[in-house]
């Protein structure tokens, strides 16, 4: 049914980065692009108004077309290796003697382009030959040029795409030339009508120009490039994985609500684009539209992706069987509505591609509970559908942007499903270009689109996930990359604060999206910068900063008592008395004693008081099972996590998810769809309880950075037969298998060279020490 295109082994990121330090050689060719197609465009904005303005957006559209740039050279002998590196300003595709380079999407990937660009390197020995040769590239908009985030707004970096490409051929004889883009090459627009993230492609397959990319086309009537010296920022090798095809989708089936209208479902909420296959006449015009779920008509739901048209349009050549599949955009869908197909398409008219970054596959996950496996699958899903270069909230409406805040409180259940070192790694530079001048971190990375500071719980990823990176990885780089950046946020919370207490005026998101009681903005101001302390002196600690440990340490100490005295009253009772403030304050490790005694028994009041059911938002989500089992209380956390009516994680489950919805409500039998303002499907935030299920029901859980130490302590409950996890640590595999058998239980591990494990045998007080290996025992069943 599905066809794996890359999985567990096939990417390592670590190799990664060592062929990267190979790479490192600079690209020296000058900026080319096409500028006179966005001056006409302007113009053409304008007569496009009626057709292209609706209700919500009252921005008319510009949908410049892609560029295409080309050159014919010479190679004067045989070649021994012959290295290709691109970049862009927007995203390009090289093309050598009528073959793609790469299979990549999206580069050179996103940044602040004013900051830093990448670019990207290939060998392309076997795509050159002595003598004719030709170079050619499609350049769009991407995220330099085109429309990201909201309000229809686009060229937020610039308004020119541009390209630079350097070939360095070397010949068997020793000697060598470089070709580079230059004055020397030549500009036209092709097939490729349109090609935007947010609004998809239009193709024309009668505009195609035979020929383009391969040596001797006549290009005489194509233009001379425009040439610019003026880009400034730094230019580097693109540091992670890039954007790839993850598997390819039959659809389960298609059906026809309305006449003309066949609606094709895939199967699972994705990120992508399809593949069309079609016989038609010439001229004829086939539109596929993205949908994540379907209205009661069986058409698909629009009113969520906002601003984004999400349609790809293909004009038929007339010539026997077309396939076309776009490359400059991507939608997150389940569902595909086809109109304009010639007579009734068949299943195979359409074929879902899945995109993701190609992080490596590294955890897995099984138990004997279905709906639990379906709410990881669905976990893992959504994790695919937004790392898309970046971490992004969602990849189906008109935002799709890095938010701080959905990125922090994700990144630990990110690590567990994929190798995401790198990944991080860019995106923490992302991160850090974006920082402000009075050192506090933004909304969202790269910055541009939504500016400004993120606060309390967003802006604090710059603290949370370096962090996480080096505690699952040990890897000390991120840390010692990261820690003037880490410092100044530090500086500019706390100089902001009066003793110790929030300001009078602040950002912040609050518990986003929660339904119980809310939580006090200030409360998460003081806990999460409390944290930020915390995490600042481990890593002062790891760095060998010792005054700067004391330093954060103090800080801590400060906030906690502050913390006490402004919200926690005599009977332990914490403002806003919420779910999310007991969860903080437990967390964070602000209240003791015998408040923190009330705070757990107002925390399980809490849950108790709701039914047993979810009350928090993003911020209280992503620790509220750590905290119940820290505190013992893993018989809540279980209860929480097998209840299916809402608010819980089990209930989208229940009601047929696919991926991970937005909100505890985005769809209910009684109300239907939440307001169309807010509503994606595929948003892996509440997906954070992944890692709570991993490392307690798997028991796999790292208590020395890098899996140096790894405890092993799953816990039992009536409600799960078996279970069987793994995860392949930068150390090696670590696996846990347990099954009941009455009131015994197997439990079988593997932990990996070089490493200790304490293993808690189910229904034994004190753990066994074991070293490297496959190591089997039998406990009894105890909840
Ligand atoms: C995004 C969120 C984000 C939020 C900020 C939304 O539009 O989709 O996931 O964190 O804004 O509150």
């Amino acid at each position: 049914m599905r066809k794996m295109f890359f999985q567990r082994g096939i990417t390592v990121c670590l190799a990664f980065l060592f062929a990267c330090s190979f790479c490192n050689a600079n690209i020296s060719g000058k900026w080319i692009g096409f500028d006179s197609v966005s001056r006409e465009l302007k113009v053409d904005a304008a007569k496009k108004m009626e057709q292209n303005v609706d209700d919500q957006n009252s921005r008319p559209l510009v949908l410049p077309p892609p560029r295409y740039l080309r050159k014919d050279f010479a190679l004067k002998g045989e070649i021994r290796k012959a290295t290709l590196r691109a970049s862009a300003l927007g995203w390009y595709n090289v093309h050598l003697n009528g073959e793609r380079v790469g299979d990549d999407y999206f580069t050179p990937g996103w940044t602040d382009y004013n900051k830093r660009i990448y670019f990207n390197t290939y060998d392309v020995t076997d795509m050159v030959n002595k003598g004719d040769n030709a170079i050619g590239a499609i350049l769009a908009d991407g995220w330099y040029s085109g429309y990201i985030g909201w309000g229809r707004i686009r060229d937020h970096y610039g308004k020119n795409t541009r390209m630079m490409a350097q070939l360095d051929v070397e010949y068997i004889d020793g000697s060598t030339e470089t070709i580079i883009t230059d004055g020397s090459w030549k500009a036209s627009t092709g097939p490729l009508l349109e090609a935007d993230i947010l609004m998809g492609e239009v193709y024309d397959a009668t505009h195609e120009i035979p020929g383009w990319d391969k040596a001797g086309y006549d290009d005489k009537r194509w233009n001379a490039v425009d040439v610019t010296d003026e880009i400034k920022a730094i230019i580097e090798p693109y540091p992670t994985v890039t954007v790839q095809v993850f598997q390819e989708i039959k659809p389960l089936s298609v059906m026809e609500p309305k006449k003309g209208t066949f609606v094709f479902d895939l199967g699972s909420n994705f990120a992508g684009f399809a593949r069309l296959k079609v016989k038609g006449k010439k001229g004829a015009r086939i539109t596929l539209a993205y949908g994540e779920r379907l209205l009661k008509d069986g058409t698909i739901l629009k009113a969520n992706l906002r601003g984004a048209r999400a349609e790809d349009t293909y004009i038929c050549k007339g010539d026997g069987i077309e396939i076309w599949k776009p490359r400059f955009t991507f939608h997150g869908f389940q569902y595909v509505s086809v109109t304009g197909y010639p007579g009734t398409p068949k299943k195979d008219a359409i074929t879902g591609i899945e995109l993701t970054s190609a992080t490596r596959v590294v955890g897995s996950f099984e138990c004997s509970d279905e709906r639990l496996n379906k709410l990881y699958q669905n976990i893992i899903q959504t994790q695919r559908a937004n790392f898309i270069d970046i971490p992004t909230d969602c990849p189906q409406r008109d935002e799709r942007l890095g938010w701080t805040g959905d990125a922090q409180a994700y990144v630990r259940t990110a690590c567990l499903n994929m190798d995401v070192q790198t990944f991080f790694h860019k995106w923490l530079v992302d991160l850090m270009d974006a920082q402000l001048a009075n050192g506090d971190l933004t909304k969202v990375a790269p910055m541009k689109t939504a500016g400004g500071s993120g606060g309390p719980a967003w802006a604090d990823a710059g603290i949370i996930c370096p962090w996480a990176i080096y505690e699952v990885y040990g890897d000390k780089s991120v840390l010692e990359k990261h820690y003037e950046s880490m410092t100044r946020f530090v500086e500019f919370r706390e100089k902001s604060m009066n003793d110790f207490l929030p300001p009078e005026e602040f950002h912040c998101f609050g518990d986003w999206l929660h339904v119980g009681p809310s939580t006090p903005k200030e409360v998460i101001f003081s806990a999460y910068t409390a944290g930020d302390a915390q995490i600042m002196a481990k890593a002062a600690a790891v760095l060998g900063k010792k005054d700067d440990v004391k330093k954060y340490n103090e800080l801590y100490e400060n906030l906690k008592s502050a913390f006490n005295k402004a919200y926690v009253d005599k009977d332990g009772k914490i403002q806003g008395h919420s779910q999310t403030v007991y969860v903080m304050a437990i967390w964070f490790d602000l209240v003791d004693g015998e408040m923190r005694e009330k705070a757990e028994e107002h925390l399980i009041e809490r849950i108790k008081n709701r039914h047993w059911h979810l009350g928090p938002g993003f911020v209280g989500t992503r620790d509220l099972m750590h905290v119940l089992t820290k505190i013992g209380r893993t018989d809540v956390a279980y209860r929480l996590l097998f209840t299916d009516t809402y608010p819980s994680w089990l209930f989208p489950v229940k009601n047929g998810a696919t991926s991970i919805w937005e909100r505890w409500d985005s769809w209910t039998p009684e109300k239907g769809y939440q307001d169309a303002g807010m509503n994606s499907f595929s948003h892996y935030a509440y997906g954070s309880v992944g890692q709570w299920i991993f490392e307690n029901i798997g028991g796999i859980k790292s208590v020395e950075p890098g899996y140096k130490k790894i405890v092993i302590k799953p816990y039992m409950t009536d409600q799960l037969e078996w279970a069987n996890v793994s995860y392949d640590s930068v150390r090696g595999k670590v696996s846990v298998k347990w099954t009941r058998e009455g009131e015994k239980v197997k439990l079988d591990v593997e932990i990996p060279p070089d490493t200790m494990a304490q293993v808690y045998v189910p229904g034994k007080e004190n753990a066994v020490t074991v070293g490297s290996g496959k190591h089997a025992f039998i406990g009894e069943f105890k909840q």
